[in-house]
């Protein structure tokens, strides 16, 4: 009953030399992603600039592409994101709209784009990383938030509901491992728009896990108490990040340790009942987004960039086998 999931990378459409799409290209990768997963995200290819490039164009074919390799391998699918701050287009971020039309345009946009793939789509985020490290909801870089008001989130999951009555649709965000200031403002939130009949049916941490910080404890607590509300729950964006030593090589011991941060994550959501999906952010680390992102760290995958298995690897598939 437990969906092990992989993100897809990859922009898609593109047609960028530097920059092969490894979905289309890397045939070693498709043949990982099918025969050892059982669930696929789209790491980009459904997000707004992406999907919805121009106001009155969109763009399906990345997106279609996942879909269809996942039903042919007899995959689920998580849909990634319907309502963020982040990879929004320019024709969105720059347009000047009055509430009225972003209202309209959000409508719009999950309606279509729910509704391409009902039937299709197990789990959507539909809102991503609404509230900021203090639980406070994002009210001026959440475009949707700052414009309309917090009530469009609400509208969001009910629009998401009405294009898709099948898929679970859930709350998404990093940084809510733990029982925190932000995973706390999920929780009250959550458990107020269920009270007022809103269709909110998950919540689940991303788990963009560091040696350096720590592991988040609590994370079992963490989620059962989502569970308690009746919420799906799932871990979404699993990678361990670490700070190799100059050689760019990790040593043995953080690859030990990151290992243990897999499998404890793995475990927590094996121990709460409403867990049934559990996604790596991708693999191997040539598509990690994190060198990217802090330049001094990585390895964060769970396979080498030849598709070798990692400790972390292994981590997983023992603790799957003791469960
Ligand atoms: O495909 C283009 C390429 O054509 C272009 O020339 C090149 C130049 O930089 O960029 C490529 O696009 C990049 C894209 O990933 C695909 O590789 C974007 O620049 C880059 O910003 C984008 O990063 C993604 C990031 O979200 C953006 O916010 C990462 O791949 C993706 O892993 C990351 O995922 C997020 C989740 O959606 C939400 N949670 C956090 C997580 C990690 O940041």
């Amino acid at each position: 009953g437990l969906a092990i999931g992989s993100a897809v990378a990859g922009g898609g459409h593109h047609e960028d030399a530097q920059y092969p799409d490894p979905f289309t290209s890397d045939q070693p990768y498709r043949d990982v992603l099918s025969s050892e997963f059982s669930s696929l995200s789209p790491e980009n290819q459904m997000k707004w600039e992406y999907i919805h490039p121009q106001r009155d164009t969109y763009d399906f074919e990345a997106a279609d592409r996942i879909v269809d390799f996942a039903e042919r391998n007899v995959q689920e699918v998580r849909g990634h994101t319907l309502l963020w701050h982040s990879q929004n287009p320019d024709w969105l971020e720059n347009g000047d709209f009055t509430p009225e039309q972003l209202r309209d345009i959000l409508h719009e946009h999950i309606s279509t784009v729910v509704g391409r793939y009902a039937g299709r789509i197990e789990q959507w985020d539909v809102a991503n990383e609404i509230f900021d490290g203090n639980g406070q909801l994002r009210t001026q870089d959440n475009i949707w938030i700052r414009e309309l008001g917090p009530g469009i989130i609400a509208d969001a999951f009910r629009w998401a509901h009405e294009a898709d009555p099948s898929a679970k649709l859930f709350f998404n965000d990093y940084g809510v491992e733990a029982i925190n200031a932000k995973s706390d403002a999920y929780y009250e939130l959550t458990r107020q728009l269920r009270a007022e009949g809103v269709p909110v049916e998950g919540f689940s941490a991303q788990a963009h896990l560091n040696l350096e910080d720590g592991f988040p404890a609590d994370l079992t607590r963490n989620l059962q108490r989502f569970a308690d509300l009746g919420l799906e729950t799932a871990i979404t964006e699993l990678d361990v990040r670490l700070t190799p030593p100059e050689s760019g090589t990790p040593t043995e011991e953080q690859l030990a340790e990151q290992a243990d941060y897999y499998a404890r994550t793995l475990q927590a959501c094996l121990r709460v009942r409403t867990c049934h999906s559990f996604t790596v952010w991708g693999l191997p680390d040539k598509y990690s987004w994190v060198p990217s992102t802090f330049p001094e760290q990585g390895a964060a995958t769970i396979m080498w960039d030849d598709f070798t298995r990692k400790p972390a690897y292994h981590s997983l598939l023992d603790t799957l086998a003791a469960a």
